[in-house]
């Protein structure tokens, strides 16, 4: 028995923002959220602004969205669309912008304290979302799930509303063409990690192991163009609808470990999120073998791959790393990650032994 909803409607080619404006456009007044790079350096809002003008639809530009934005920098995003009278949301970005996006459309109709975003249950809807990856990773265009920072507990943490899956995504390669080579680096191998992670956990189904294949083989075509850095628009529409089937797929599934274990990377040394998870990933793996090895066979052979090692070479090849990290900061790290929701969706329990022994192998 599974059930399969996936709400968002997805538009996919060369120039798709702009020819498609009824699908843009999902209200009076827009509030654009992104970035202060991603979304200027992409086009992406400058065909946006294009497309809002000549269809003379007002909107304002939130250009205020920090990397692993915390709970308060959305809330204040939330008032002022409320403040502008904003009935419908623009998300340009990355994971960041498109995170926000999802907060602040819902404090945009519920006055609730920041705090509240993690009940998720809500008043009133969210106003309705329009999002426009510019990285080919997150996936956060087709999910419900919003990760923000929350410094009170030392970490990222989700929450997550079937309201604000986006109602549209636009997926057009010129976006990602220009991206730093370590960005989509960094990118990929979060697709590749939600991808896997969902096919691994135990909510994963039939429709999401259809869709977590397809997205990693796509992936393994792609990963000799991401080690030389030698892109094309045609290379990034393929890793954007690549990224977009992860997250369709931990939409269904949620992700596991991996992630809960790299936020902590990401909170306290600042690593970015798809680096965090691919440092993890090979121990994660190993340590999964016992219970799920033709399943982890089958990821692997999606990915054109016969070994976890060898996928443990290619992640060496994306991933240059090398700081050093304590046992001490280990054991910090174990006290919040245990803590997560994600501790309850791999395919075997896990303790913290097992947590441990994964940070060691992949840090230390
Ligand atoms: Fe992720």
């Amino acid at each position: 028995m599974f059930s399969f909803y996936m709400p968002t409607k997805i538009l996919a080619g060369e120039n798709v923002v702009h020819e498609n404006p009824e699908h843009l456009i999902l209200g009076r007044k827009a509030f654009i959220v992104t970035g202060k790079r991603s979304g200027y350096a992409s086009g992406a809002l400058q065909d946006v602004c294009d497309t809002l003008l000549e269809n003379r639809v007002d909107f304002v530009i939130y250009d205020r969205i920090e990397n692993n934005p915390d709970v308060d920098s959305v809330y204040a995003a939330g008032r002022q669309a409320f403040s502008c009278g904003a009935d419908f949301i623009i998300a340009i970005g990355g994971g960041s912008p498109l995170d926000a996006a999802k907060a602040a459309a819902v404090y945009a109709t519920n006055d609730i304290s920041p705090m509240d975003i993690y009940k998720d249950n809500f008043a009133h809807k969210p106003l309705p979302i329009a999002a426009i990856p510019t990285t080919a990773g997150t996936g956060s265009e087709v999910t419900p799930y919003s990760i923000l920072t929350l410094h009170s507990a030392g970490t990222k943490r989700s929450f997550t509303c079937e309201d604000c899956f986006p109602k549209t995504a636009f997926l057009d390669g010129r976006y990602t063409l220009e991206l730093p080579l370590q960005t989509a680096r960094n990118t990929a191998v979060d697709a590749m990690c939600h991808c896997i992670e969902g096919y691994l956990t135990n909510r994963a189904s039939h429709s999401s192991d259809y869709v977590a294949l397809e997205g990693l083989r796509i992936i393994g075509r792609c990963i000799p163009r991401l080690i030389s850095g030698k892109f094309n628009t045609d290379m990034c529409l393929d890793m954007l609808w690549a990224s977009t089937l992860g997250g369709i797929t931990i939409s269904q599934t949620s992700t596991t470990i991996v992630h809960s274990m790299g936020y902590q990377l990401t909170y306290c040394r600042n690593i970015p999120h798809g680096m965090a998870n691919g440092l993890l990933l090979g121990a994660f793996l190993d340590w999964c073998w016992e219970t799920a090895a033709h399943r982890i066979e089958a990821c692997l052979h999606a990915l054109g791959m016969n070994s976890i090692e060898e996928l443990k070479s290619a992640l060496h090849s994306l991933l240059p790393f090398s700081e050093s990290v304590s046992s001490d900061e280990i054991e910090d790290w174990l006290k919040v990650s245990m803590t997560a929701k994600n501790v309850n969706t791999p395919p075997r329990k896990v303790t913290i032994d097992d947590e441990r022994s994964i940070y060691q192998k992949s840090l230390l």
